[in-house]
């Protein structure tokens, strides 16, 4: 991933979303989360502030979700290592899939890999600023890439399998996605119906602190 890229993705667009989020988010709101924004901007005419946001907590969770490309790569140890070997079998075979997801994917949009209510690891793909975490049943994030073409056309052009596959070889953080996975799956110990998509109503609704990304 080139310099002016990344600089025009973080600096430019990134901004553009976290800006529109602070443009748009109600005064006596009084909220400042990004997850607790998504979740209340839940009406037709707050369309334009859920995805912002949606979008400004999807690059976040990006930016968290790569390393330095010199750096070398986590091992996959722990729970994370175990739920890849137990629903994918190898690294490998794990890296084959997203790409696979990811380029299938149509449109603009993201690749995650996540885990369900089922403690189950999973490969799921949204369009445009959807994430898996606030559908009705969540699939909670540990790895994101970001499909939408201003991420990889300036340095890949259409080749969007070749971007997926040098991105999980280069940028993907395994070490964050472990981290996560652990944070997740104590989470959903401590909370579990809210992982099963049982919000119950806005005024009573739990908000765990997460994913939030490894920083
Ligand atoms: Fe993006």
């Amino acid at each position: 991933m080139g310099r002016l890229a990344v600089d025009w993705h973080y600096n430019v667009l990134h901004r553009k979303y976290v800006d529109t989020v602070n443009k748009l988010l109600p005064q006596d709101w009084g909220v400042d989360d990004l997850i607790e924004v998504i979740e209340f901007a839940d009406e037709d005419e707050l369309v334009d502030l859920r995805d912002a946001a949606l979008q400004a907590w999807n690059h976040e969770f990006f930016w968290h979700s790569m390393r330095p490309a010199n750096e070398l790569v986590g091992t996959a140890d722990g729970p994370f290592g175990m739920l890849v070997k137990r629903y994918f079998g190898s690294m490998g075979a794990l890296r084959e899939a997203m790409v696979e997801a990811g380029r299938s994917q149509f449109g603009s949009g993201w690749v995650w890999l996540c885990i369900c209510s089922e403690q189950n690891l999973v490969i799921k793909t949204t369009s445009n600023a959807d994430n898996p975490m606030f559908w009705e049943e969540r699939k909670l994030p540990v790895l994101v890439c970001d499909l939408w073409e201003h991420s990889y056309y300036l340095d890949y052009g259409p080749d969007r399998a070749h971007y997926l596959g040098t991105w999980f070889d280069m940028l993907a953080n395994f070490e964050s996605a472990a981290q996560n996975t652990r944070r997740v799956l104590q989470m959903m110990s401590q909370n579990p119906t809210w992982y099963a998509g049982e919000h119950g109503q806005k005024e009573d609704r739990e908000h765990p602190q997460a994913p939030q990304p490894h920083r």
